[in-house]
């Protein structure tokens, strides 16, 4: 039986992710210090036993056992992740530092959540894997950026120096049930917007690219 752990799990992906490990009959340890996340989020899956919650943060050393770990914990939106940008950065790299470690003890199966911002501001569009991307290591973004991209490596050093098993998705804007609603993104902006009657704002000149995925197809991609 799988022994999962799940970082960020009371957040918008990681709630719908430990919904469906549930519903596989995983047991799922989910670990969050809810700065963006919420226990409303898990509520209906409260009632399961196999579910276990544990408030920590993922900048200190954890020490459980596991045979799977998703790493999602760190705030995903602009407007979150510049509010303590330090402490976005410390998410990024420390947590991916502190995920890696307890992957190598416990030899656990580890998959992280990267993001499309590791492109940057982008040259190239749609951006294939291997392209590098063109990003600003000191900007308001660079928290979150280049947070990402040195867990990224960190992922890869352990693949290549400690033989773990790791995954790295780069996942593009995710939108579905339990988003949050003002995130400043822009699928929750025009759902929102809609609702409220308001006009739909549409910044510059309208001529941006965005690719979309919804949650369920996302999920499934990150179990596979
Ligand atoms: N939603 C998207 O479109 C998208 C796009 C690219 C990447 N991602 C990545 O996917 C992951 C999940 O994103 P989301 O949209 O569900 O965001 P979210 O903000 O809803 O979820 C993030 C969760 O991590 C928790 N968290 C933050 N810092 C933590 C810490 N130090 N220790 C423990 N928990 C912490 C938050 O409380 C929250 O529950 C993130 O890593 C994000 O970078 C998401």
């Amino acid at each position: 039986m799988n022994k999962i752990l799940i970082t960020g799990g009371a957040g918008f992906l990681g709630s719908h992710l430990t919904e469906r490990l549930l519903k596989e009959d995983n047991d799922v340890l989910m670990v969050d210090n809810y700065f963006t996340g919420s226990k409303a989020n898990l509520e209906h899956l409260l009632p399961n036993p196999r579910l276990e919650l544990m408030r920590h943060d993922v900048t200190f050393p954890l020490y459980v056992e596991t045979n799977q770990i998703y790493n999602l914990a760190c705030p995903a939106s602009p407007v979150h992740y510049q509010y303590d940008p330090v402490q976005t950065t410390k998410t990024s790299v420390h947590g991916a530092i502190n995920m890696l470690g307890l992957a190598k003890r416990t030899r656990a199966r580890i998959l992280q959540a990267s993001t499309s911002e590791v492109y940057g501001d982008p040259e190239v569009h749609p951006q294939p894997e291997d392209y590098w991307g063109k990003v600003n290591p000191i900007g308001i973004r660079s928290c979150y950026d280049e947070g990402k991209r040195c867990a990224e490596t960190l992922f890869f050093d352990y693949y290549r120096q400690h033989k773990l098993d790791i995954k790295v998705v780069r996942i593009f804007n995710t939108y579905g049930p339990r988003m949050h609603p003002n995130d400043g993104r822009v699928v929750s902006n025009f759902i929102v917007q809609a609702l409220q009657g308001k006009d739909i704002t549409i910044y510059g000149d309208g001529q941006q690219t965005r690719s979309f995925c919804y949650v369920d197809d996302l999920i499934d991609a990150m179990v596979r």
